[in-house]
C-alpha cells in the first residue's frame, strides 16, 4: 500500500481588517511585514498536489498547518487546491497550529467544518484503509506561543482505538515533532508540544506503532523514537508549500511509504525541482533538510 504524506502547506490569503485580531496581528506582521509570505508559493502547493495524484497512492495524510492564519478564504482556498486529491483518495486530515489561530469550541473545529469527513468527528480518530490504520491526534489549540499539547485522556482514548483494531500496520499522525533532528528533545519550548515525553511513554507501552508521521518544522527530518518492539521511526517530508528557493537551499518536499505485509518497506522523498517533484539525489533525507 502506497501512502504520499504532505504537511505545511500554509495556503494564504490576505487577511481583511476585521480579521485582524488575537494571534492573527502578531501573524500577519510575520507574513506581509516581516516578508514570512514569500516562503511560501502557491506554485509549490499545486506541484505538490499534481505530485500526489501522479503518484497514485492508496491513502494521503496531510499532518496539519494547510493553512497560514486559519482565515475563511484560506480554509476555502485549501479545500479547493485539495478537492482532486480528496476526491480521488482515502485522506487523513489533521489541524496544524497555524489552522488554530482563533479560540474554537475543540481544536480543529473551524478546519473541521471544512475538512471534516477527513478529520473525523473528534479526536483522537482512528482512519482504516485497507491494511493501514491512520491513529490522529489533535495537538493543537489557540494559544499565543506556537505549542501545542496532547489534551488530558486522549493518549487513553488513543489506547482504546487501538485496542479495538486490527490493522496490520498503524501510523500515528501528529502535527508536532517528538524529537529534534538530532534526537534531541524538540526545542524551543514555545513551538513544541509540551507533553512529547506522554506521547513517547504511550509509544513505550505499544507495539502497534510502525512509524510516526508529523509536519511543523518547514525542513524535514526522519528521526526515531524507543518503543516497545523497538525503535519507532519518525518522518517529517518538510513543508510541501515552501517556495523553491535553490539560492537559499530550500524547496517543498514530500514523502511516499510503502507499507507491505505489516511493514514499512520503503520512504521516498520527493524534492520539488524546477519541473516538478522529483526523488531527492541520493535517497530520502540524503540532502539533510
Ligand atoms: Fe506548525
Amino acid at each position: 500500500m502506497k501512502i504520499v504524506h504532505l504537511t505545511d502547506l500554509h495556503v494564504q490569503t490576505p487577511p481583511r481588517v476585521r480579521d485582524l485580531f488575537g494571534k492573527r496581528i502578531v501573524g500577519s506582521a510575520n507574513l506581509y511585514l516581516l516578508g514570512r509570505r514569500a516562503k511560501f508559493a502557491e506554485a509549490s502547493q499545486r506541484a505538490a498536489v499534481a505530485a500526489t495524484l501522479a503518484e497514485e497512492p492508496d491513502a494521503v495524510v496531510i499532518t496539519g498547518d494547510l493553512t497560514a492564519q486559519a482565515l475563511d478564504a484560506e480554509f476555502s482556498a485549501a479545500r479547493a487546491l485539495l478537492d482532486p486529491v480528496l476526491a480521488r483518495f482515502p485522506t487523513v486530515i489533521l489541524a496544524g497550529n497555524h489552522d488554530t489561530y482563533v479560540r474554537e469550541p475543540s481544536p480543529g473545529a473551524r478546519l473541521r467544518q471544512v475538512f471534516g469527513p477527513w478529520m473525523g468527528p473528534r479526536s483522537p480518530h482512528l482512519h482504516r484503509v485497507g491494511e493501514v490504520a491512520f491513529l490522529a491526534i489533535e495537538t493543537c489549540r489557540a494559544h499565543p506561543l506556537s505549542s501545542g499539547r496532547v489534551p488530558p485522556g486522549e493518549l487513553d482514548a488513543a489506547r482504546r482505538l487501538l485496542a479495538a483494531d486490527d490493522a496490520a500496520f498503524t501510523f500515528l499522525c501528529l502535527h508536532y515533532p517528538l524529537r529534534g533532528r538530532d534526537g534531541e528533545p524538540y526545542r524551543p519550548a514555545t513551538r513544541a508540544l509540551s507533553n512529547a515525553a506522554e506521547v513517547e511513554r504511550f509509544l513505550l507501552e505499544t507495539d502497534r506503532i510502525g512509524a510516526v508521521l508529523h509536519g511543523h518544522e518547514h525542513h524535514g527530518f526522519r528521526t526515531e523514537v524507543p518503543g516497545a518492539a523497538g525503535p519507532v521511526p519518525v518522518f517529517d517530508p518538510g513543508a510541501a508549500g515552501y517556495a523553491r528557493l535553490p539560492e537559499r537551499g530550500r524547496t517543498a518536499h514530500l514523502n511516499v511509504y510503502e507499507v507491505e505485509g505489516g511493514a514499512l518497506r520503503s520512504v521516498r522523498r520527493l524534492a520539488l525541482g524546477p519541473g516538478g517533484f522529483v526523488e531527492e539525489p541520493g535517497g530520502a533525507y540524503a540532502s539533510g533538510g
